[in-house]
């Protein structure tokens, strides 16, 4: 009897056409993100699994409709797909935003309903996030709080390739331990790792306890959990010939080249692709690998010589590399697919295109996918007949080392974009996000996600602009036509300055304060100071009174390198007189800069090391170590004898006051010494001493704390009432 309902039940449903399910484990995925995000308004929303698109270059798709009984319902193939309606939802008919650091979800009261329904289909296979080096500038101290919270961004922005390195040492550790080869000497310290995986370096401020090892491995197995349970395929690493020092000890005789130092750390060790051991340590790591993480998703990252020139030039030898690393893969998983960082091509002049070629050939056409890294600004696709015919995803990577201020190629990105997806038709593959740092200048990265579902370039985009400035404030919902217009104003004006970058500098303009102090500053690392659009008009704008703290910071910095350019001429003058005053005008600058940054979590040093401090298990030896790998990653990053680097430099309270201020201290001191005794700048004894206050405030154990002091707003205005008026 049962049966027969059950059979009849089912043919109605057929007979209706009903391919809808409410019941898929995807529409609990759904709803525990509106728990999360929305927690009162989960009533409003009903989820509904539809069948995936069956159009020629469709992948994923979504609806969105309101029920005659005025509810929002949400259909989607996926979680993911449910997700990024979801977010088209909140994005454009409710003016509200999910942003790093801060959301506006005020949803207008009653909810929005939604007039015709809608459909949209996704052309884009893959949508790739992060760059092996966020996992060192970004999530590296990250909580499983904290990452649950990434993953919902990623989900509500369409992403399903996100790379996905956490953890990976524990298995490492393990595959070696069976080879019996020690990892003494092998890996970095936690911040350091993104450049030991890549084979940049070894042992640099390492070593990694145990307890980092395993809490490390469970936090990957939440995020890879979590990361399915919407639809995405993470992107797990594979073995790319990097080998301990040590390895001789049990392999006398296998094939190890020592690589050429990168920067000035030491050469790392590479194993000979046609040593056996190559496809014993690969093929023993990818198995434990996904035996730990509950299988695999087919997709899989190497990148052998990422700024690592090859030992050898011969096309045969880079072949075999090549097939050496597919192949371990291959052998662990048939349907394996090898995704490559395209970096090294767009950089390196090593690699000529036989030689590029033979690398990409020996792997099957079907089972790689090059990132075309920077494509924003160096397109690689371009250059090698799109990859020798190979897929590619198109992705920008904006951000360099978290180095901060405002910066972006929105009008760039919108064209060369669309440019390539109409050109390269047969090889394209996807849009990513490559960043090698989140959590600055938002606007870029919602600009790219939100071409994943659209088919033609913006036409106008000062009014996608707008846009954003509505759901960024929740504009049209609460606040009066004179707000909206004013912050539509300040963000067009933004677009038309910091964000309409036309050079092609390396991420945003430095901050001269966070230089090593000399006589001839002219960068960060490789941050330009030279401002490329009109500082002056941002200054004089109405937009201060909207302003947030990185303009802030922005306008103080582009300040400070005024008087900078006068503590040059007065010295060069030798007017000691302006020189002093000068001296302490940039002084004043930077405490105002300290006050500004104390006002927000987000730009304390204290938050920074607090967080990667908790990794210590309570084990205080641990913590301090934690603490200067912390410090040292967005400080000077590289070792004392080749000077600070400030690659990775960040406008923190705590950094401001505590290194740079000192070092323009000590600076200031052997100027005036110079000027006063009307001798040369003694350059060997200032690096000594700053040299010497790095390391010292690296390795010293003062606290900081994560407890903003003020508000925002309220420094902001002092501090333009004093500089600007
Ligand atoms: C292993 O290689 C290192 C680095 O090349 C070398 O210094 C060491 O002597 C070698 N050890 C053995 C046992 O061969
Ligand atoms: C492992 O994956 C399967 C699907 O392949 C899933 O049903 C199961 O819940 C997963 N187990 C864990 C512990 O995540
Ligand atoms: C961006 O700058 C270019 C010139 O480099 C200019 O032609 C274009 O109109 C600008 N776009 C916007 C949106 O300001
Ligand atoms: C300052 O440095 C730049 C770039 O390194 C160089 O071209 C210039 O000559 C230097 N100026 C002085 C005054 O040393």
């Amino acid at each position: 009897m049962i049966k027969q309902v059950f059979i009849v039940a089912l043919l109605i449903s057929i007979a209706l056409g009903v391919s809808v399910h409410v019941n898929d484990p995807s529409v609990d995925v759904a709803k525990g993100l509106v728990f999360r995000l929305l927690p009162d308004h989960v009533n409003i929303f009903k989820f509904e699994v539809i069948p995936p698109p069956s159009g020629e270059k469709e992948y994923d798709v979504y609806e969105l409709e309101t029920s005659t009984d005025g509810l929002i319902i949400i259909r989607g193939n996926n979680a993911g797909s449910m997700a990024a309606a979801l977010n088209h939802y909140l994005k454009y008919h409710c003016f509200c935003q999910v942003s790093w650091g801060a959301d506006n979800l005020d949803i207008p009261k009653p909810h929005p309903k939604i007039k015709e329904k809608i459909r949209v289909t996704t052309i884009h296979k893959h949508r790739y996030y992060m760059n092996t080096c966020t996992h060192g500038y970004s999530t590296v101290w990250w909580d499983w709080k904290r990452w649950e919270r990434e993953i919902d961004w990623m989900a509500l922005n369409s992403i399903n390739a996100p790379l996905m390195f956490t953890g990976q040492e524990k298995i490492w550790q393990e595959t070696y331990d069976e080879l019996k080869i020690s990892t003494k000497g092998f890996f970095s310290g936690p911040a350091f790792l993104p450049w030991n995986r890549m084979g940049n370096l070894i042992g640099w401020a390492g070593p990694l306890s145990s307890h980092w090892l395993s809490t490390q491995l469970d936090l990957a197995k939440q995020i890879v959990k979590r990361e399915r349970e919407f639809g995405m395929k993470p992107i797990l690493p594979a073995f790319n010939g990097y080998v301990p020092p040590r390895l001789n000890e049990t392999y006398p005789s296998a094939k190890v080249v020592q690589m050429k130092q990168w920067g000035a750390f030491p050469g790392t060790y590479f194993l000979d692709p046609l040593d056996p051991l190559f496809q014993r340590i690969g093929v023993t790591f990818l198995s434990k690998l996904s035996q730990a993480l509950n299988g695999t998703d087919h997709l899989y990252n190497a990148d052998p010589f990422n700024e690592m020139t090859p030992p050898s030039k011969e096309e045969q030898y880079l072949s075999k590399v090549s097939s050496s690393i597919y192949s371990s893969m291959y052998q662990v998983d048939s349907h394996a697919t090898w995704i490559m960082q395209a970096w090294f091509l767009a950089v390196d002049d090593f690699w000529k295109p036989p030689v590029a070629r033979a690398l990409l050939n020996a792997v099957p056409r079907d089972n790689l996918i090059m990132l075309d890294l920077y494509a924003e600004v160096s397109p690689v696709w371009t250059e090698t007949s799109e990859f020798y015919d190979h897929h590619f995803i198109w992705c920008m990577l904006h951000n360099f080392g978290g180095r901060p201020g405002l910066y972006g190629k929105l009008p760039d990105v919108n064209k060369m974009l669309f440019k390539s997806i109409s050109t390269a038709k047969n090889t394209m593959s996807g849009i990513g996000l490559s960043m090698e740092a989140i959590e600055n200048n938002p606007i870029a990265y919602d600009f790219v996600t939100d071409m994943t579902w659209r088919r033609e370039q913006v036409a106008d985009m000062n009014e996608w602009v707008n846009d954003y400035a509505d759901r960024r404030y929740g504009l049209p919902n609460k606040k009066s036509n004179d707000d909206v217009a004013l912050a539509r104003e300040a963000w067009r004006l933004l677009l038309s300055g910091p964000y309409n970058c036309s050079t092609d500098q390396m991420g945003a303009s430095g901050s001269v304060v966070a230089a090593t102090p000399g006589l001839n500053i002219t960068g960060v690392s490789f941050a330009p100071l030279f401002i490329y659009y009109d500082v002056k008009s941002h200054l004089e704008s109405r937009l201060i009174n909207m302003i947030w703290l990185i303009v802030g910071m922005q306008c103080l910095s582009a300040l400070a390198l005024d008087v900078y350019k006068n503590i040059q001429s007065s010295f060069a003058s030798k007017n000691v007189e302006l020189f002093r005053k000068e001296s302490e005008k940039l002084k004043r600058i930077m405490f105002d800069m300290e006050k500004l940054a104390s006002t927000n979590k987000n730009f304390m040093l204290g938050t920074w090391t607090s967080s990667a401090k908790k990794w210590a298990g309570g084990d205080e030896l641990e913590k301090s170590h934690l603490e200067s790998n912390a410090r040292l990653l967005v400080t000077t990053w590289n070792s004392p004898k080749w000077g600070a680097w400030e690659y990775a430099y960040r406008m923190w309270s705590g950094i401001i006051m505590d290194l740079y201020v000192p070092r323009w201290d000590i600076f200031f001191d052997e100027c005036e010494e110079a000027l006063v005794n009307n001798v040369p700048f003694d350059k060997e004894r200032f690096n000594n001493r700053v040299t010497r206050n790095d390391w010292a405030w690296v390795y010293s154990d003062w606290e900081y704390t994560d407890q903003e002091t003020g508000d925002t707003l309220e420094v902001i205005k002092q501090i333009y009432d004093y500089y600007f008026y």
